[in-house]
């Protein structure tokens, strides 16, 4: 089967395909009925599907995508500006949870929107680790508390600025301000060795952390979990990543106990125009 067919009946030649091909393997030749593709566009296409989804005509088919496979714009979903806003501001960093678990399958869903993120060259290189036990996230925040102690004893001047000290005065006293008793954690990873894989999954979070606001949880990146799965091989071995892969982030859910009632500030944009 090729890459892509166009339905010659169906193709107005508007020529919207060949301008949005991110890869341009698609050229509007005056002789042929058709947009045609350049040689070797197998080897190009990033198969992100945008031919099959910019055509008004359904006239176009993607080996991998035909235009029945993708559900069609609803634009009385679409959000307003003010909703938007309004939605990006109310979103809170939460740190005070609900002992009760969050369903696999709700979770699922948040998983399931954050892999719509953008991904360089489509790559879409963002694998998963849901820690949905949550005496295993508690054995794994111990170890957390034990690369904190190592830290305090061996890099002081690097724990101190990270203030671990009293994060592991906080964890001995029984609170946890590295998991702050979340539930859930959400660890997005990736091969070290791919160069898209670390903003790609950074950014596939960053969708989690919305799309789970937007169903009712609560949310929390998880920054001292993951500078410990970053640089305390145990945590590292208990994670059991395959090889020459490595955690880019981490992502405490759970319900939240407590509702907001304001939007924060925050500091002006520093923008430089030119
Ligand atoms: C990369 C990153 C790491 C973070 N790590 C932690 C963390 O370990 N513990 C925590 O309580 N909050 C953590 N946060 C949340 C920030 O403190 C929070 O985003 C900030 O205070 C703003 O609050 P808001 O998210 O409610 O707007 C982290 C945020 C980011 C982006």
């Amino acid at each position: 089967m090729d890459l892509i067919t166009i339905d010659a009946e169906k193709c107005k030649r508007d020529g919207i395909c060949v301008a949005e091909c991110p890869v341009r393997l698609l050229v509007l030749k005056p002789d042929a009925p058709t947009p045609v593709l350049v040689p070797g566009a197998d080897e190009i296409c990033i198969h992100c599907g945008h031919c099959v989804a910019v055509c008004p005509h359904g006239a176009l088919s993607h080996r991998d995508m035909q235009p029945e496979s993708c559900p069609p714009v609803r634009p009385e979903l679409t959000i307003r500006p003010e909703q938007a806003e309004y939605f990006l501001r109310s979103r809170r960093s939460i740190r005070t949870y609900k002992k009760a678990p969050v369903p696999k399958d709700v979770l699922s869903k948040v998983i399931d929107i954050a892999r719509f993120a953008p991904s360089g060259h489509n790559s879409q290189p963002v694998k998963w680790i849901m820690i949905h036990d949550s005496a295993e996230l508690h054995r794994l925040t111990g170890m957390v508390i034990d690369w904190m102690r190592y830290m305090c004893k061996e890099h002081p001047t690097m724990a101190q600025p990270l203030h671990m000290d009293a994060v592991i005065a906080g964890w001995e006293a029984g609170l946890d301000p590295v998991c702050r008793k979340a539930p859930h954690l959400i660890i997005a990873y990736g091969d070290k060795t791919n160069p898209m894989a670390q903003t790609a999954s950074i950014i596939a979070l960053a969708y989690a952390e919305l799309a789970a606001f937007s169903m009712g949880l609560g949310a929390c990146w998880a920054g001292y979990f993951n500078a410990a799965a970053t640089f305390w091989p145990p945590l590292q071995q208990a994670l059991k990543l395959p090889e020459n892969h490595v955690s880019f982030g981490a992502m405490m859910v759970g319900y939240p106990q407590y509702a907001y009632h304001r939007l924060p500030s925050r500091k002006e944009a520093d923008i430089i125009w030119r």
